[in-house]
């Protein structure tokens, strides 16, 4: 099944989940970020399942080149776009350039994102800025670039990564709270509008990640963390990345708008 359509009634329970289908041979997926952290282990996820990948980057592009060469070496086609998400004539640019190569975006990931953490009172302007512009203003870019055709296609999916953060709030990150907020209300509002055109759109929610981003977060704070989450380690990326494949599968057609937490149960709701 590589439509959204209902499952055939002729098939019982069983036959239904023998055929289970993870399978993305014959689809082509976009994973921004993809140089490092969750968008590596996502991009080398889809490839995987069969998916040919094409990855951006940004200040990272020589580790874009690596898993690059990690997909091919699957057999799968893939190529790395460098670009500044921050700027919607670069995300434009990008796109021509990965359409050029790979006429059909089936499977969108927007995975690309920063952090600018300090209390509220210190926050600047700039701060603020600069973290919607790529966590929340670049999410919009890169979706308008591919979303039409998905639905002129009538077959597509996209995953947005948004964060625990964007759900329960989180000290000193009003501006990366605001962003990944703003991406579970878009991810709703495009679900919405494509839902009838083939075109299913979600949201993960991870909880802590073990990356370059939390490579970051003070010890002290890094400590309280562990002491919230009930699993009681930070996730693995390839933790994040199974529940991308998944929502990117023929096997969640059925599921559309929903924001899947990945948060070894720091947040239950
Ligand atoms: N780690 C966590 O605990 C955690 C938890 C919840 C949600 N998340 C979300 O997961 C996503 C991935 O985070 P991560 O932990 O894997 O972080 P990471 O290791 O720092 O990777 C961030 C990725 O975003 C790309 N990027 C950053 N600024 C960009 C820009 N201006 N233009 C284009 N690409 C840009 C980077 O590209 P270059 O490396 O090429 O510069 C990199 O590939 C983010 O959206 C983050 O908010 C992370």
């Amino acid at each position: 099944m590589h439509t959204n359509e209902i499952p055939s009634p002729e098939l019982n329970n069983t036959e239904f989940v023998r055929m289970m289908d993870w399978s993305l041979h014959g689809k082509t997926a976009l994973v921004t970020g993809g140089s490092r952290g969750i968008g590596r282990a996502i991009a080398l996820s889809l490839a995987s399942l069969g998916a040919d990948v094409a990855i951006t980057c940004y200040t990272g592009c020589k580790f874009a080149t690596d898993v690059q060469a990690e997909i091919q070496d699957m057999g799968r086609r893939s190529a790395s776009y460098s670009h500044d998400i921050a700027k919607p004539e670069d995300v434009e640019r990008m796109a021509r350039e990965v359409s050029m190569a790979f006429p059909s975006i089936d499977i969108l990931v927007n995975n690309a994102g920063i952090t600018r953490d300090r209390s509220f009172k210190k926050m600047t302007l700039d701060m603020w800025q600069g973290v919607l512009a790529v966590n929340l203003t670049g999410v919009f870019s890169v979706t308008r670039c591919f979303i039409d055709a998905m639905a002129d296609r009538g077959w597509g999916r996209i995953v947005n990564i948004s964060s625990i953060i964007g759900e329960a709030g989180g000290f000193g990150q009003a501006n990366y709270a605001a962003a990944k907020a703003g991406v579970i209300a878009l991810t709703k509002t495009l679900a919405l509008e494509y839902a009838r055109k083939g075109v299913t759109v979600n949201a993960i929610a991870p909880g802590f990640v073990s990356t370059r981003m939390t490579a970051e977060v003070p010890e002290r704070a890094m400590q309280s963390v562990l002491e919230r989450t009930p699993i009681g380690r930070l996730a693995e990326p390839r933790e994040i990345a199974a529940a991308v494949s998944f929502l990117s599968s023929p096997l969640a057609s059925y599921i559309t708008g929903h924001v899947l937490d990945v948060n070894g149960g720091m947040l239950m709701r």
